[in-house]
Order: C-alpha cells, then structure tokens, then sequence
C-alpha cells in the first residue's frame, strides 16, 4: 500500500540567531507555532513524532530526545517516534521518515519538529561541536571544517567553469534581500555586491556574508495521509516526488569533480520522474546554500541550467522573482540562518506557504510546483518535491 502524504501545517519559532532561552524552549515555540497554524489540528490526534537534532547531547547535555522533544511538543506519539540525525539534511530527512511511515500505513498524522541550539557560552566549543560533523580521524583533527570544504569546490569551480567572486556574491545579495522580507531571519539587513566582498575573508574565496552562519532555531510541520489531510485543511500541499543519495563521506574520498555534483542531479533526477515533472516546472526552490557556492553548483545539479552556468545563472536574474524559478524567497541559509537540524523543516514551512499563496510579501506568483533540497556534509543530497492542491 502507498498513500498519498501532505503538509497541512507549519510554523517556525520567531525570530532566528541567539534564543534567548534552552533547547527545550525552541521545542515548545515551534510546535506551538505549527499547531497555531492549523486550529483544526489538535495535538491529541498527533500518531507519530519526528525529531531532528544535531547535537542536542553537546549543546544541551539531553539525549534520550524523541520522546522528550515529544513531551516538549504537546504531543504523546502512539505509532511512531524516532530520532533522526543526518547533520544539516537531518530535517528533510525527517519529512522523509514521516512520509515513509504515512505512506506505508503505519500512521495517518505525524509532526516533524527541527531544533537547533548552536550557540553555547563558549565560542571554541561550538567550533568543536562543528567538528564532529565531518570524519573525525582525517578532517576535524586537522580542522578542515565545511567553510574550507566548500572553498574547495569554490575553486575548483571557478577553474573549470571562470565562475567568479562577484557571481558568489550576487547569491549572497539575493538571499539578503530576500531575509530581508522574512520576519524571523537571523540576518534581515540587504547588502550589495560590494559589501559581500569586502566583508571578512573566511577561506579564500568565500567572504562571511557568502557563509551561512551559527544560529538557534526551530521549525515544525505536519503531514498527514490524504484522506486525512483533505479534513484537516483546505489546502493540502502534496509530497509529489522525493530522493535521496550520497557519494561519499570523507572529502578525499568523493569520486565527484568537487565542482560538479552528479550525484545530486541523481537525486533530483529519481524525484522529478516521481513526481512527472521536469525541472523547468518548478516555480519556488528552497535549496542548501550553506555557503554561495552552493547555490551556484545546485542550480546546475537540479538541471535549472547547465553544467558551468550556475554563474550566469544568478547574474541573469534567472533565480531571483520574475526569473525562470525563484529560489531560496525565505533568505536562504545565508540570510535566514542555518539551525542544523531545523533547517529542513523551516524549508518544508516556507514551501508550505508558498504553495498555498500564504506567503506575504515574499509570495511567488502563481507558485504550484515547490522543491526542497538540502545537503549533509558534501555529498549527500536530500530532495523533496512538493505541489499545490492543484497539480495533483
Ligand atoms: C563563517 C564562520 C567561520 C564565521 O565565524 P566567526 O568568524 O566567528 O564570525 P561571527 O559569527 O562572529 O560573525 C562576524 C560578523 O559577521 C556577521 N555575519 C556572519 N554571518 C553572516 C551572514 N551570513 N550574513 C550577514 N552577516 C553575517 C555576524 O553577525 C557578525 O557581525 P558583528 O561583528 O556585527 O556581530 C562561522 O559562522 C561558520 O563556521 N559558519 C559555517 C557554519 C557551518 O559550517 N554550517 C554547516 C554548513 S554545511
């Protein structure tokens, strides 16, 4: 059996960067700011519980998390409640689980909660905390983080391709202005070409306003089975199409050209053809720009243009509103923050609202057809296609 699975609500806490109270706090506001969302859900209807969470025994000395986070969250899960834990992709990864267990008949209505509390006292511990993200033995003992990883395929994609510094720069700009529109982004202050490159050097080429950055955050949604969903709201927005695939862990390890991603547009290829659409359909992407480069490389990977142009891609306005797919209308990670495991879900959540024309002044018109992506480490992809009530 395979059902048809739906967001039908979704809510983020308010305003990302340093919260000002515990993990357990974050929990709390964002599965009250899902379920006030959608007053015709209420929480004793909740079958199933999806945490997403980095490192909560690091920087809230809890493990133990799914059902405490349930606890936190309202809700008492009586079909399925797991952590899950796949660093920056863990809430995509989330979705994907509840989807799994709705689709399969396990359960008809789960929460997928993110949260993320980065920031401790101690800036050399969250530098630590970092670490134990990539192989132990081999990177985070010689410190190579994921800032350098990506300058890495930064480089390598201006050698092959002539991509160049204020063509990163111009993602940057984009999602900064874009955060500016976002009421809970941690960064919601515009800025030119020129500030992004004068701003603090990380790892050459990437600058800090090209970086995301360390943020507390959270964010929830429900999912629900069709028939379910169809109750519950007038809007569904419908999982269409969805992947996932990796290449490879340890950076000397991954068989791609770092400049080009093929095993995202395998990822993303195995989703369009779930969901019968080709890239040139989607109208909203809410894609893992950890650092500018990567917006760069996935617009090529997710085949919204060819291999080399991701460059001229941005420049050309292709990617920004009244271009062929506007991405990243909630600011990116770049400009809205990167809470690790919540991140995902606040992609789900930005979806949500787009397709259900609920998006403020940050709304794509006409926006039917909405795509999620986001990465683990370097090459591990995450994708979710979603549409609106109707496209399906
Ligand atoms: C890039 C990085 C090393 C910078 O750390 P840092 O040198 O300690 O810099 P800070 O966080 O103190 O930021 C310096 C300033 O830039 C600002 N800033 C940082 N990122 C910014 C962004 N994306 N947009 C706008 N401003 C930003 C900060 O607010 C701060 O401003 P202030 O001096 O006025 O307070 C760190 O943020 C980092 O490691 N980022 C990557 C996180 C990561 O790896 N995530 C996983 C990705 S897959």
């Amino acid at each position: 059996m395979t059902r048809k699975v739906a967001l039908v609500a979704g809510g983020t806490t308010s305003k990302w960067g340093v919260y000002p109270g515990t993990l357990r706090d974050i929990i709390s506001e964002a599965a009250k700011a899902c379920f006030d969302s959608n007053p015709r859900i209420k929480a004793d209807q909740i079958q199933g519980f999806i945490f997403c969470s980095v490192f909560p025994e690091r920087s809230a000395y809890q493990s133990h998390t799914a059902p405490w986070a349930a606890e936190c969250a309202g809700v008492k899960p009586n079909r399925i409640f797991c952590r899950v834990e796949n660093m920056c992709g863990s809430g995509t990864v989330g979705i994907r689980t509840a989807y799994t267990a709705i689709a399969s008949g396990l359960a008809d209505l789960v929460m997928v909660l993110g949260a993320e509390k980065m920031f401790v006292p101690n800036p050399q511990e969250i530098m630590l905390n970092m670490l134990t993200g990539v192989d132990r033995e081999w990177e985070g003992s010689t410190g190579l983080t994921a800032p350098v990883q990506f300058a890495l395929a930064a480089q390598a994609h201006m050698r092959k391709y002539g991509t160049t510094e204020e063509q990163l720069a111009l993602v940057s700009t984009k999602n900064h202005l874009n955060a500016s529109r976002n009421p809970y982004s941690q960064f919601p202050k515009p800025c030119t070409v020129a500030d992004v490159l004068a701003s603090k050097p990380v790892t050459s080429p990437l600058k800090i306003f090209d970086c995301s950055s360390i943020t507390d955050g959270g964010a929830a949604v429900i999912l629900a089975a069709e028939e379910l969903a169809k109750e519950l709201t007038d809007n569904p927005v419908y999982i269409l199409g969805t992947c996932q695939a990796a290449s490879g862990f340890n950076y000397a390890n991954i068989p791609d050209d770092w400049a080009d991603w093929d095993v995202l547009n395998q990822a993303a290829q195995t989703a369009y053809k779930m969901a019968g659409i080709k890239p040139k359909d989607v109208d909203v992407a809410e894609v893992h720009d950890c650092f500018s480069i990567s917006e760069i490389i996935e617009y090529e990977a997710l085949g919204f243009c060819l291999k080399g142009e991701g460059g001229n891609f941005v420049a050309s306005g292709c990617s920004d509103y009244g271009g062929q797919v506007v991405v990243n209308p909630r600011g990116g990670l770049i400009g809205c923050g990167h809470p690790l495991g919540a991140t995902g879900v606040a992609q789900a959540v930005e979806v949500f609202r787009q397709l259900r024309n609920e998006a403020g002044e940050r709304q794509v018109a006409n926006a039917k057809i909405g795509l999620n992506h986001n990465l683990s480490g370097i090459a591990e992809h995450h994708v979710v296609i979603y549409g609106s009530k109707e496209v399906l």
